[in-house]
């Protein structure tokens, strides 16, 4: 038996996003998606799990188990129901709700637009309208000031890669459902626009406050024959928005698999040249879409790998890959793992997932890699945006007809890592190294 010890201070926490978990989020883009004819949606996020009235007991339930952490998001929707109209009692809600993270010694790990928009700004054209990064600017602004010195990490924008190409080039049958090369790439400059200017805003409001972008990034693998395509994927999916935090304080990354392109051989110099010119690009875009539309990028074609519910390889260590790519794109930037989890109706399986992502990231600490925390997604089995309730990435069972909680075992267990601030490895057999001592500047 080995222990992995990690950095005093390291942050153990677990994720959830306001629409996903709070219910009733009716004035947004989101749930107008849901319930319009032939959605995409399997189903409406309803009651959720009904965390806008049960954030208490969850944060409570959450920091017995022994957690430090937890990520949620602040609802724009709400904030600001219509435009310039700012609501006074849902301010002082997520202020009662980062009151009551602090009081149970959590430290609040606060997203400001996790996917979601209020209607009306979808109405206007959500990131494709030239106003929407300012507007959201004037939002963040309102929330970080009713929130004042009692949150020390922002994060803007959630997967902005994620939401320009799952929404605007209709790669995830999000909402607005738009699709195309030109949509996906200004979508993707409104995100950037708008993560830049909240930066701004916030550092000036709240000149200590740690800011940065989470971005979902995949382990990437290619033959030779997929190469370019690999690296056209990664540079609009993951680059662009990684170049954009260059100036922030510290980089999210969520990760979940690894995406495998292969391609025959004579595919890589022609799809490189054809990727070069526009409408060619438009043609082989279009097929990597309708090759994977139901997972992005990341659903894997080979037959016979083992699976996650949604359709992912089952590779927890990809995480690894991805810090270290932001540890070369970013030297010395500090990095918070945002994200990582598993959908799966087998807890022991969600056991392994940690246990296989934390040993590939224990190294990277030794090796001066500055890894700030580890925030599990999710706390709480909760609502997974088109595929609806059947995905389960919760720490935590929710009986959504009585809401009752129930801790499975892989929450006992990430919260004894957490408690501990060590990870216990029966018959390890790599080299274990204690990193306690390892790079310990606070970013
Ligand atoms: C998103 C979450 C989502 C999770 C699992 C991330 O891309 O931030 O909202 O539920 O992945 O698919």
């Amino acid at each position: 038996m080995s222990e992995l010890v990690f950095p005093a201070g390291f942050l153990w926490g677990t994720a959830v996003s306001a629409h996903q978990t709070e219910g009733g989020n009716s004035n947004s883009d989101w749930w107008e998606w849901e319930l319009r004819p032939g959605t995409p949606c399997a189903e409406p996020s309803g009651t959720a799990i009904d965390q806008y009235n049960r954030y208490e007991s969850d944060v409570a339930l959450l920091a017995g188990l022994g957690f430090n952490t937890y990520r949620f998001s602040v609802e724009w929707a709400r904030v600001e129901p219509s435009e310039g109209v700012f609501d006074e009692t849902q301010l002082e809600h997520y202020r009662r709700m980062v009151g009551a993270v602090r009081k149970n010694k959590l430290v609040p790990m606060v997203t400001l637009n996790h996917f979601t928009l209020p209607s009306w700004v979808a109405k206007k054209g959500g990131w494709l309208a030239d106003a929407t990064p300012a507007l959201f600017e004037r939002y963040v602004r309102r929330v970080v000031e009713a929130l004042g010195d009692s949150v020390d990490w922002y994060n803007p924008i959630n997967e902005a890669g994620v939401v320009a190409f799952g929404g605007y080039m209709g790669g995830l049958g999000f909402p607005p459902g738009t699709h195309g090369l030109a949509n996906w790439k200004r979508a993707a400059q409104g995100l950037i626009a708008g993560h830049k200017r909240a930066r701004v805003a916030i550092k000036e409001l709240r000149p200590s406050a740690r800011v940065g972008q989470v971005h979902s990034m995949q382990e990437w693998e290619a033959n030779a024959g997929g190469r370019a395509a690999m690296e056209y994927a990664r540079r609009n999916s993951e680059d662009i928005y990684l170049e954009a935090s260059r100036d922030d304080d510290y980089v999210g990354v969520n990760t979940y698999s690894r995406v495998l392109l292969e391609m025959p051989r004579l595919a890589g110099w022609p799809a490189k040249v054809a990727l070069a010119v526009g409408p060619i690009e438009r043609f082989v875009v279009a097929r990597m879409v309708a090759g994977r539309a139901s997972g992005g990028f990341a659903v894997d074609p080979r037959p016979g790998i083992r699976r996650t519910q949604m359709g992912y390889e089952f590779r927890p260590e990809a995480v690894a890959a991805t810090v270290r790519r932001v540890a070369e794109l970013l030297p010395g930037k500090p990095i918070v793992v945002a994200e990582h989890g598993v959908a799966t109706n087998d807890d022991a399986e969600r056991i392994e997932f940690i246990t296989g992502g934390l040993k590939a990231l224990h190294p990277l600490i030794g090796e001066g890699i500055p890894l700030r925390g580890y925030v599990h997604w999710s706390a709480f089995d909760n609502f997974e945006w088109n595929l609806g309730y059947s995905m389960k990435f919760g720490l935590i069972a929710v009986d959504r007809e009585t809401q009752e909680r129930r801790p499975k075992p892989s929450a006992r267990f990430l919260g004894e890592v957490a408690r501990t601030n060590k990870l216990i490895v029966p018959d390890f057999d790599a080299d274990t190294r204690d990193v306690a001592s390892g790079v310990h500047e606070t970013c």
